[in-house]
C-alpha cells in the first residue's frame, strides 16, 4: 500500500470511529431518573428505582428497536439539585424522558426545564395537584392527594367520624389534604375542629398530638409524605391518643407499606384510603409483588414503587407507539402525544392518563390494617372507582 492510501485510509477509519459514539447514541433512548436516593426521601427512591429495574427485567431494555438506557441521578430530595441534574441529563445526556421526582418542590422545579426543551416529564411520586399545571410536558403515574383525601371524607361520617382535627405536612401535598379533607367533611355534615400543619423537613409531632389529645375529636387526619408514617404511629400510640378514643385516620401515606410491617400492632385497625396496597387482591398484583420481593431481599412494594413502574410502562409504550416521521428517533412531542390517553391494568387496578390533564384517573379504596400470616396489611374493603383529581381547575 503506498504510503498516501494508507493514509487516506486510516483517516477515513478515525472519522468512522469519531462517528460511533453519536450512531450508538441515535439509536438509545435515555430515561434521565432522577430521585431521592438519600437524604429524608430516601425510601421513595429506593423503591422507585427498584421497580423501574424490574419493569426492565420483565420486559427487556430493547423497544420499536432503541435501547433503553436508565440513567439515575440523586437529588437528595433538595429541589435546587433536582433542576440542576435535570438540566444536566437534558444538556449533556440528551434524555429523551425525564422521570422520579420525589417530592413536589423537586417536580415544580423541574417543570420550565420540560416545557423549554419539550422533553416529557413522567412525575412518579410527587402528589400536588397543580403538579400537572406547571409544565404541558408532564404526565403523572402517582396520584393526587385530592384524590385520596375526598374518599376518606365521603368514608369518615358515615363511620362515626363527625369531629376530626387535621395534621399535615406544611408543603403542597399536605395543603392539597387539608383543604379537600376539610370541605368534603364539611359537605358531608362533619367539622373540623383544629387544623394543624407541622414543617417538612424534620417534623416534631409531640407538641402537636398533645394538643390533639386535649381536644378530644372522634379522629385525627394525617398527611405525611413516605417515609414519616411510622414516627406519627410511635407518638400517636406512645400518647394513648388510641386508648383516649380517638381514632388515627389519613391517605395510605402514613399506613406506607414501606413501613406498615415494622409500625407493630398499635397500628391495626387504622383507616386510610389511597391507590395502592400490596395487598390489592389481583393476580396481577400478586405477581409484581412476589416478583418485587424477590428481585429486593424481600422489600415490600410501596405506593411509590407501583408509581415508578407504571411510569416505565407509560414510557415503554409510548416510545413504541410514537410516530417517528421518517427520523431515527421519536421527538419529545411524539412520544408525549403517544402517552396520552394510555389505559392499562396496573398492580394497584385499572389506570387511565387523561389525555387533557395528563393527569392520572383511577380507582381509590378504602383500607384497614389487618394481620394476615403474621404479616400486617392495608386490606381493601371498598372502592370508588375511576376517581379523576377533584384538584382540577378544568
Ligand atoms: C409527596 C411526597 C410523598 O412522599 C408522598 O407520600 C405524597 C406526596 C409530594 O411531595 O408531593
Amino acid at each position: 500500500m503506498k504510503r498516501r492510501n494508507f493514509t487516506a485510509a486510516a483517516l477515513a477509519a478515525a472519522a468512522f470511529v469519531a462517528a460511533l459514539p453519536a450512531l450508538a447514541q441515535d439509536n438509545t433512548f435515555k430515561i434521565g431518573l432522577i430521585l431521592p436516593m438519600s437524604g429524608q426521601q430516601a425510601t421513595t427512591g429506593r423503591q422507585i428505582e427498584a421497580a423501574a429495574r424490574l419493569y426492565m427485567a420483565q420486559n427487556g431494555d430493547t423497544v420499536a428497536g432503541k435501547k433503553i438506557q436508565l440513567i439515575v441521578k440523586d437529588d437528595t430530595s433538595l429541589p435546587d439539585a433536582t433542576r440542576r441534574l435535570a438540566q444536566e441529563l437534558v444538556v449533556n445526556d440528551k434524555v429523551n424522558v425525564l422521570a422520579g421526582f420525589g417530592i413536589t418542590p423537586s417536580a415544580l422545579a423541574t417543570a420550565p426545564i420540560a416545557t423549554q426543551s419539550k422533553t416529557p416529564m413522567v412525575v412518579m411520586a410527587a402528589a400536588t395537584s397543580s403538579i400537572t399545571e406547571a409544565s404541558p410536558y408532564i404526565v403523572r403515574t402517582s396520584f393526587t392527594l385530592p384524590q385520596a383525601s375526598v374518599a376518606l371524607a365521603d368514608w369518615a361520617p358515615k363511620n362515626g367520624i363527625k369531629k376530626v382535627v387535621t395534621l399535615v405536612s406544611d408543603y403542597g401535598p399536605g395543603i392539597d389534604a387539608e383543604k379537600f379533607f376539610k370541605e368534603r367533611l364539611i359537605f358531608n355534615g362533619g367539622q373540623v375542629t383544629e387544623s394543624l400543619r407541622v414543617p417538612m423537613r424534620n417534623p416534631d409531632f409531640a407538641p402537636f398530638l398533645q394538643k390533639v389529645r386535649d381536644g378530644k375529636p372522634d379522629a385525627l387526619f394525617v398527611f405525611v409524605p413516605s417515609g414519616a408514617g411510622a414516627a406519627v404511629m410511635k407518638q400517636f400510640l406512645e400518647r394513648g391518643m388510641d386508648k383516649a378514643g380517638i381514632k388515627l385516620i389519613g391517605t395510605g401515606d402514613v399506613t406506607d407499606d414501606d413501613q406498615l410491617n415494622d409500625m407493630g400492632d398499635g397500628a391495626l385497625g387504622v383507616v386510610t384510603s389511597h391507590h395502592y396496597s400490596a395487598a390489592h387482591p389481583s393476580a396481577l398484583n400478586k405477581k409484581f409483588v412476589a416478583a418485587f420481593e424477590k428481585a429486593n431481599k424481600g422489600m415490600r412494594p410501596n405506593f411509590m414503587a407501583v408509581g415508578g413502574y407504571d411510569g416505565m410502562r407509560v414510557i415503554y409504550e409510548a416510545l413504541r407507539a410514537a410516530k417517528t416521521t421518517g427520523k431515527a428517533m421519536p421527538t419529545g412531542d411524539a412520544v408525549l402525544a403517544a402517552m396520552k390517553g394510555q389505559i392499562f391494568e396496573s398492580p394497584r387496578g385499572k389506570m387511565f392518563i387523561d389525555a387533557q390533564t395528563r393527569d392520572v384517573v383511577q380507582d381509590i379504596y378504602l383500607r384497614k390494617v389487618e394481620k394476615k400470616d403474621g404479616q400486617l396489611h392495608n386490606v381493601e374493603f371498598d372502592v370508588i372507582k375511576d376517581v379523576k383529581d377533584p384538584g382540577k381547575t378544568k
